[in-house]
């Protein structure tokens, strides 16, 4: 399926017709055992892709104090809007992603990654590391298995840690020890700080009809380059460089169009 499928209409008739599978209907175990190892209660947590959000509810009634929720489905927010009316410690937000601002200092990954189309999986990296702070993390569960189709659509730990590596220091990539029976020994938890020294971008090619990959080497001269990979639709790759990649050198490339979109 296509990005433009899995649009906000798509995710809100999952919720206006209530076709939502992926719903644990409470917080996933392996997260409730890693919120309850976190002390300082008043740090800034995004939980992109909420959904139903047992994960803020959980962390608001052990006391933390600076949550934000963001999700694409209108019906879902409001729903969610009104459940956290009155709590001050709670920003619901309708809105993408991907054009979200702000600054945490940790980002909670529960089945939203797998949500995504896979030719987004760049751009998650690169947004997740814009919007973290200094040191911050990346934690959560991603799956370890393939789907048929999708979404969810799977990965394995050698993809993950290929994809985030550079961008991320990968502190713990491994099969959750005590996932809901359904997805047991298909998961994994993951913990991954952010590598602060680096600019995660993502480059995108407008012309169709060449290979991007022939002009990562030119986008990226003269820059110590720690990462990079070409989506799945071969149309954006992202690159993990020490230095910020100045692309206005780039549209000198015999009339290709090149811009930046995290
Ligand atoms: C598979 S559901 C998971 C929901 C929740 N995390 C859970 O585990 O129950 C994926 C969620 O991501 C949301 N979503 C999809 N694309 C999004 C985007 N670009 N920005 C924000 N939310 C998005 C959907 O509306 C949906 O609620």
């Amino acid at each position: 399926m296509s990005n433009e499928m899995l649009d906000q209409n798509f995710w809100d008739d999952h919720y206006k017709n209530n076709t939502t599978a992926w719903d644990l209907g409470a917080i996933s175990p392996p997260l409730k055992d890693f919120f309850d190892a976190i002390e300082d209660k008043d740090i800034a947590i995004l939980i992109p892709g909420c959904g139903n959000t047992y994960e803020a509810s959980y962390l608001l009634d052990q006391g933390f104090t600076n949550i934000t929720v963001i999700d694409i489905a209108p019906t879902l927010i409001k729903i969610i809007q009104n459940k956290f009316a009155t709590n001050l410690h709670i920003e619901v937000i309708l809105g993408d992603f991907f054009k979200h601002q702000g600054e945490y200092d940790l980002i909670v990954e529960q089945t939203f990654f797998c949500a995504l189309p896979p030719e987004m999986r760049q751009q998650y990296v690169a947004k997740t590391h814009q919007l973290l702070k200094k040191n911050g993390l990346l934690a959560g569960l991603l799956f370890d298995r393939t789907f048929d189709g999708g979404p969810p659509f799977g990965g394995d730990k050698a993809f993950y840690q290929s994809l985030f590596e550079g961008a991320f220091e990968i502190l713990t990539l491994e099969t959750a020890k005590n996932s809901v029976l359904p997805r047991a020994d298909k998961e994994v938890f993951i913990k991954f700080k952010k590598n602060s020294d680096v600019h995660a971008t993502v480059i995108k090619v407008e012309n169709q009809n060449l290979v991007l990959t022939d002009y990562v080497t030119t986008l990226t001269a003269g820059l110590e380059i720690i990462n990079s990979s070409v989506n799945t639709l071969s149309n954006e790759v992202l690159i993990v460089s020490t230095e910020e990649i100045n692309l206005s050198k780039a549209f000198d490339l015999n009339g290709v169009q090149f811009k930046t979109v995290v």
